[in-house]
């Protein structure tokens, strides 16, 4: 079932030229000097082919969940096939090298690729369905004491949030936010107002490493340094970042790092991950529990058995980091920052946008979150879609809408976009 890498490549149609163009396994420093322009449009093409995606339609919501490489999709077709066929042969005697459901085989396998990709040890990873349940496992999972405080900022996702607001009305933990300031100016004064809010209660300091009402990457190892320095248990939401910026959680300092491929990624919807520092798992209590629920000889496992899961869509979410590789991470975030940040400079010529995501381009990658005078989010979303079939999405009445640029987007698609916001607003 195992295509070989050189076979990958060759069915993406990119052999020829990443083997010779770019070296791209395993030197990152090399590849780095030979990588292409972040808008060389004939390697991108190459890339945007790659996608099934309708190319009438221009596919800007990355952020509420990404596109599919054709790859991926045939992944998870193919093991499904093979499930159905060959369901009578599976002998049920070693569940953890057969892959015929997931939720009680330990995963070791792709357990140890997002270990790499975060830089953690494969004891630390357990995989999850998406953020939203991992956020549930730590929350719930962590034992803390009536006015005991959470804190976080104003503008977290109701999946970062939601297990935190059951603890506080389940068992009297206090649940507090501080305000972040929208459009922020700059990493200082992200770091200033968290760390204002922070009193000898806190226990818990949970934070999304981008924001996704606004796209700002938070000063998130600053003040993962600050808050264990005071013993407060850091818990970041990473659900924005994974495939879009590098993340490597030694480096953050966190002691829980939450992500999914199923946004930036382009992995099957349902893929995620938690990172638990070795250090802390013992603390956190399984949510979801089976045979392993109070085994701590791999902590990861523990969490990963969750009952009968869709082995196929794993199978999809290898095929996605494969691709995500053979692009190479460095080139993949060059890419959606040169789209971004040509999209906002687009946008702030215009005097009748107001743009939502930080002034500080630093803070800003593939996010871009702006309004146009006069017009709701819903507005400016159905304008776009009666004059061009693109689809970015709504932030309600006064934030307008979230536009984020992905790989398979084009200088093309973003330069269309402030043409039409040139139009709407004159
Ligand atoms: C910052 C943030 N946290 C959590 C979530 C929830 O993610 P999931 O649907 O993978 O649970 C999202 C989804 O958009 C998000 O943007």
């Amino acid at each position: 079932m195992n295509l070989s890498r050189r076979s990958i490549l060759k069915s993406l149609g990119l052999s020829t030229l990443a083997l010779t163009t770019f070296d791209l396994f395993g030197k990152t420093n090399e590849f780095q000097s030979s990588m292409p322009e972040a808008d060389d449009p004939e390697y991108w093409k190459k890339i945007r082919d790659q996608f099934t995606l309708s190319k009438d339609k221009v596919f800007f919501n990355t952020g509420t969940v990404g596109a599919m490489p054709k790859v991926v999709v045939d992944k998870m077709v193919e093991h499904t096939r093979y499930l159905a066929e060959n369901v009578a042969d599976w002998a049920y005697k070693d569940d953890n090298k057969e892959e015929f459901i997931s939720g009680y085989n330990n995963l070791i396998p792709i357990r140890t690729r997002v270990a790499k990709l975060l830089n953690a040890t494969v004891a630390e990873i357990a995989m999850t369905d998406n953020v939203t349940n991992g956020m549930s496992y730590i929350a719930n999972g962590i034992t803390l004491q009536p006015g005991d405080e959470i804190l976080t900022t104003d503008q977290e996702h109701s999946g970062g949030k939601g297990g935190w607001l059951v603890k506080e009305k389940r068992y009297g933990v206090v649940f507090k936010t501080a305000v972040v300031p929208k459009p922020a100016k700059s990493s200082s004064e992200v770091y200033d107002s968290i760390v204002k809010a922070l009193t000898p209660r806190t226990k818990v300091l949970m934070l999304s490493h981008m924001i996704s009402g606004s796209g700002a990457i938070l000063p998130v190892k600053e003040l993962c340094a600050e808050a264990s320095k005071r013993g407060i248990f850091t818990v970041l939401d990473g659900a924005q970042t994974i495939g879009q910026i590098k993340v490597d959680v030694k480096d953050l300092g966190c002691d829980v790092y939450l992500g999914c491929f199923h946004k930036w990624m382009g992995a099957p919807a349902g893929t995620g991950f938690m990172f638990v520092k070795a250090d802390r798992m013992k603390e956190i209590w399984t949510t979801v529990a089976s045979t392993k629920w109070d085994d701590h000889a791999d902590e990861g496992f523990r969490f990963t058995q969750r009952g009968t899961g869709n082995f196929p869509v794993l199978k999809g979410l290898e095929a996605a980091l494969d691709f995500h590789a053979e692009i190479g991470p460095d080139r993949v975030y060059a890419r959606i920052k040169f789209l971004g940040e040509r999209l906002r400079t687009g946008l702030r010529q215009n005097k009748k946008v107001k743009i939502f995501s930080p002034s500080d381009e630093t803070m800003c990658a593939g996010i871009t979150v702006y309004n146009v005078d006069g017009l709701t989010g819903t507005q400016l979303q159905d304008a776009y879609w009666a004059k061009a079939k693109m689809r970015p999405r709504s932030q309600g009445d006064q934030f307008g809408v979230r536009h984020c640029t992905n790989i398979f987007n084009s200088p093309e698609e973003i330069d269309k976009a402030i043409a039409i916001v040139k139009e709407l607003s004159a």
